[in-house]
């Protein structure tokens, strides 16, 4: 499939190429940004490729994806927004992350609206959940911010987690 590109306000959801590997490999290599993440070392560039070419791939097999998230002003990888099987559960999560000097300015909601929008409205997904570290405060403001609902504390991808959900209001 073609992946779409998605303009918000302030940012352009597009499609990621392996030109982003470099510029990801140095947003993952910023300290704290992966601090809530099963493992927080940072990834060395052969380990982004791969996330890259995965994340890719993964639109070719499920109508949505991560896009990769750009400032419309600035026009360079800042971070990824987006949904994801989860092959465990077979359930669609939706994720981000962004640069650290991107924080605090509204823009992973802002990249989560579009997200989530279109997977409810664009494909019909009945319903989409969100995974956090307990700790991840910030995340969990975005998740609620656009709507999910705390389910439950459990585990997912090895760690204990709280797990969010919002249903199609369609
Ligand atoms: C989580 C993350 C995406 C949030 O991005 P962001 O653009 O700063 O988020 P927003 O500005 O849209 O909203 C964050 C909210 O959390 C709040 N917040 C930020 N840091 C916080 C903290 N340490 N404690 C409590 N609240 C916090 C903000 O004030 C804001 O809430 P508000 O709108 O009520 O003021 C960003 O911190 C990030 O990329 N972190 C690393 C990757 C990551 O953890 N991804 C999520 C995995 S589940």
């Amino acid at each position: 499939m073609s992946i779409p590109t998605i303009k918000t306000a302030r940012l352009t959801l597009r499609p990621f190429t392996l030109k982003d590997v470099e510029p990801l490999h140095q947003i993952l290599s910023i300290p704290g940004v992966l601090e809530y993440f099963p493992n927080p070392d940072p990834p060395d560039l052969e380990h982004v490729q791969k996330l890259v070419q995965r994340r890719i791939d993964h639109w070719g097999d499920h109508d949505y994806g991560w896009w990769a998230v750009e400032p419309n002003k600035e026009g360079e990888l800042i971070g990824w927004c987006g949904l994801q099987h989860l092959p465990e559960t077979d359930e669609i999560e939706i994720g981000y992350l962004l640069s650290k000097p991107y924080w605090g300015k509204g823009l992973a909601t802002e990249s989560a609206i579009a997200g989530l929008d279109y997977g409810f409205n664009s494909l019909g997904i009945e319903k989409i959940i969100g995974i956090v570290h307990p700790e991840n405060v910030a995340s969990q403001k975005v998740l609620e911010k656009i709507g999910l609902r705390f389910q439950e504390q459990t585990e997912y991808f090895g760690m204990e987690c709280y797990k969010y959900l919002a249903l199609n209001p369609n």
